[in-house]
């Protein structure tokens, strides 16, 4: 594992989007897994400032994201579809059909879930997979239990997490109690990984995850055993204009 711990969060998104920037100009046709919440949205930031300057190309890339709540359809403002719309996707010249993210609205959410893995395996896995982390230490929506979660399933959020949610809804009655998430195998087999985490909020989950014993109770612990894994770290509040 690779530590990197920079002063600004600007700083920590910018090396991120190098990242991934290289990953697409080595491997145009990559398959980018990508993440959502207020963490990776200067990583966004600096890659459509990169793709308007001409320095980076998406058109043969294909993104597959991790997660997203049941019951939200595209046109709402909390999916995360909407999300990677209006904060990527429509600033890039990725095209729309190559953007796999699940279905949130899917009559039968289980069948959603096997037909993303399917989606995942065609596509022959993801080369490289941003991530966040949740303050519980749960990826994705993999949030802390007794066993580690192989595929795409349906999980019930944890109250932690929809507390820590419910900050992007008007109220936390509104927060989804259900998200379809990526399991924990197709994330470890993503070929490499990057996580990104700031403020002093995640700072122990950071240490606990990456040095402490390799568990369920903290999912991200698992990426230990990753041999490709890149964390960056900015204890650095979120700024203002770019916090959703
Ligand atoms: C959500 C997402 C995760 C994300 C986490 C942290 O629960 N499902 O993918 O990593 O929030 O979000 P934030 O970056 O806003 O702290």
């Amino acid at each position: 594992m690779t530590y990197i711990e920079t002063k600004t969060y600007d700083q920590m998104a910018k090396k991120a989007a190098n990242l991934l920037s290289a990953q697409v100009l080595t491997k145009p046709h990559s398959v980018l897994g990508l993440a959502t919440g207020s963490t990776p949205l200067g990583v966004y930031r600096w890659l459509i400032r990169w793709y308007q300057k001409d320095d980076v190309d998406f058109s043969q890339a294909t993104t597959v994201n991790l997660d997203e709540y049941v019951g939200l359809g595209e046109q709402d403002p909390q999916s995360y579809r909407y999300y990677m719309n209006t904060h990527f996707f429509d600033h890039i010249n990725i095209p729309k059909e190559r953007t796999l993210v699940p279905c949130g609205t899917a009559a039968d959410p289980e069948a959603e879930c096997r037909a993303y893995d399917r989606r995942i395996e065609a596509l022959l896995g993801i080369d490289l997979q941003l991530l966040g982390i949740g303050r519980n230490g749960h990826i994705g929506f993999n949030e802390p239990a007794d066993v580690f979660i192989k595929n795409t399933h349906v999980v019930t959020l944890s109250d932690s997490t929809v507390t820590a949610n419910a900050r992007f809804f008007d109220s936390p009655d509104d927060v989804p109690r259900r998200a379809i998430t990526l399991g924990m195998g197709s994330i470890l087999q993503a070929r490499k990984i990057v996580l990104v985490a700031n403020g002093a909020a995640k700072r122990d989950i950071v240490r606990e995850a990456f040095t402490g014993p390799i568990t369920p109770r903290v999912p991200a612990s698992l990426l230990q055993l990753h041999p490709d894994v890149t964390v960056l770290y900015s204890e650095e509040e979120t700024p203002q204009e770019v916090s959703v």
